[in-house]
């Protein structure tokens, strides 16, 4: 059970974290590409205090530092200043402001694994071998017969060792040949990064979504990635021919992570999340790496690709909250920038009812923009995609567009989102899916998150609530109950397509994924396909149990 009265970091204990891909939010100056104020503008919408807004308390926003934008923002030339197309500083400490005004923490992506090779240190590294910071990146030279100097892959295609003519060397990059890996294992650069964290947090900013943490450290002898035994030529991404043991997850990170979370400490309220695409045991290495449990957390990637099925999801759960520490608090992340969004996944009926799950399971739920509008990913010809990593390897559909199109505020031609012409197109169901049309909508995804995310600020049971899954019996339900002395509920998500009733507890029906539901009665719960229900078994305001003990 959680130790709630040792938790530091309370916040990320009562809020959503909303993922903000800056770009594509929502646009000010009309150029057609979000920035800063146009966030600023759209704060109300987050959080303006009233049940009408979102209720959202933290936001991060993917990166926002000057960047000649190869990876749209990945690729950073200056980790403390921000990028002429996002706005200036002034503007960004009017964000932080404006945010804290309506009781939002601000959380930014750190970016350590590499800088752009626009980058002033890479510049001066690429200039001879003797250069100062030569070693600040991972130079080697060919091996005899000139190629590179190991099998590594580079995520994005092709090899992960660039030869630089200059010097007749190669260089590592673990994405793009434009970003430029650091060598973690000097000092001198693990500093001038520890600095770009205190820069942030003297700002004002409550922590960090840290950006490939896997790849930071490499293997000391960089030694061959060995075979992927189940990689099936032609049909997986190429980069999944190898595993990937030496060139990420060394042992090594959780003491730089260690280090990060140093950082960390020194201001009283900040949270890191870190990205790693890793199962349970990994990632509970890495809640580990931090001494204190509560400033850290690897983003929970586990459920997205997940088989359907009832079973699947309550056995991931249980095994994960099995393996939590008391003080580790777990997250549940169903999208991102570099994910096809969940409606597009699984179909919007799916969707909301995982929204529905991750809205009431224990911990953090992580809301990528749109999701809580049910947006679905716009269909963009492979050959028109602007995003370097399908363009580079084309027929995976391996391409980031389509989930990074902007976000639809109203049913206009460009949605709300600029009066330019946006970066990306608009999603040709903006019509009837867009902030406006849901607001008043009973039945729309945008009411049931907001209900959900309100609810849960005022309820003890999914704020501090423990999990105990159930088995009803029935596999296509999966039912669970959130318990505190205060309160307790029961979530019935069924997963199937047909109707289904199961013999449960009565109790008050606090919230469906359908606006039409049918309440419990007489011991029973009904569920039309791909409904969840949120039930109020017992509440202590009442001070009784509600039917069956
Ligand atoms: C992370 C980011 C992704 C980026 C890559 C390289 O995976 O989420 O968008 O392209 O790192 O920085």
């Amino acid at each position: 059970m959680i130790n709630d009265t040792a938790a530091k970091q309370l916040w990320i204990r009562e809020t959503v974290l909303y993922h903000i891909y800056p770009r594509s939010f929502q646009d000010s100056n009309g150029d057609g590409i979000g920035d800063l104020q146009g966030i600023i503008d759209r704060l109300d919408y987050l959080n303006d205090s009233s049940n009408e807004s979102l209720g959202v308390k933290a936001i991060w926003l993917s990166p926002i530092f000057r960047s000649p934008m190869v990876d749209f923002g990945y690729d950073i030339v200056d980790y403390e200043l921000i990028d002429p197309v996002f706005g200036d500083m002034a503007t960004f400490d009017r964000l932080v402001t404006e945010a804290h005004k309506r009781g939002i923490k601000v959380l930014l992506d750190f970016v350590p694994n590499h800088t752009s090779t626009q980058h002033d240190w890479f510049k001066e590294s690429r200039q001879d071998y003797n250069n100062y910071k030569r070693d600040w990146y991972i130079w080697k030279p060919p091996k005899p017969d000139g190629s590179p100097p190991n099998n590594w892959l580079s995520v994005f295609g092709g090899s992960a060792w660039q030869l630089d003519e200059a010097t007749g060397e190669y260089y590592l990059h673990s994405f793009l040949p434009e970003q430029a890996d650091l060598n973690w294992r000097n000092l001198e650069v693990k500093k001038h990064m520890l600095n770009v964290l205190r820069f942030w947090l003297k700002r004002g900013v409550s922590g960090f979504r840290t950006d490939a943490i896997y790849n930071l450290i490499k293997d000391a002898e960089l030694r061959d990635d060995p075979p992927n035994p189940a990689y099936r030529p032609g049909q997986d991404d190429p980069y999944d021919a190898l595993l990937h043991t030496h060139s990420s997850g060394q042992d090594e990170l959780s003491g730089t992570l260690a280090n990060f979370c140093e950082i960390l400490g020194e201001n009283s309220d900040a949270y890191l999340v870190s990205e790693a695409y890793v199962d349970i045991p990994e990632m509970i290495k890495l809640y580990h790496a931090c001494p204190d449990h509560q400033i850290h957390s690897p983003f929970n990637f586990n459920l997205i690709g997940r088989e359907w099925s009832a079973p699947s999801y309550r056995d991931f759960i249980d095994r994960f909250e099995g393996a939590l520490d008391p003080n580790d608090w777990p997250n549940y992340v169903l999208g991102n920038h570099d994910r096809s969004r969940l409606v597009s996944r699984l179909g919007s009926n799916r969707a909301k009812l995982l929204g529905m799950m991750q809205l009431t399971l224990r911990g953090m739920p992580v809301i990528y923009y749109g999701e809580e509008i049910g947006m679905q990913d716009e269909s963009i010809p492979e050959n028109q995609q602007l995003d370097p990593w399908g363009r580079r390897v084309p027929g995976f559909g391996l391409g980031r567009d389509p989930e990074r199109t902007p976000m639809k505020w109203d049913a206009s031609k460009k949605a709300g989102f600029t009066t330019g012409v946006p970066w990306l197109s608009i999603s040709s169901n903006h019509a009837t899916c867009n902030v406006e049309a849901e607001k008043d909508d009973p039945n729309s995804f945008l009411n049931m998150y907001r209900t959900l995310i309100h609810y849960r600020q005022r309820s003890p049971g999914l704020l501090t609530g423990r999990y105990e899954s159930q088995n009803c019996g029935n596999e296509a339900i999966f039912t669970y109950k959130r318990i505190c002395s205060d309160e307790i509920l029961q979530i019935a998500l069924n997963f199937s397509n047909q109707p289904q009733t199961f013999e449960a507890e009565d109790g008050t029906l606090i919230c469906s994924t359908h606006a039409d539901a049918r309440a419990p009665d007489d011991n029973k719960i009904f569920l039309r396909a791909y409904e969840g229900q949120v039930i109020q078994i017992y509440t202590a305001k009442v001070s009784k149990i509600l039917g069956k003990k």
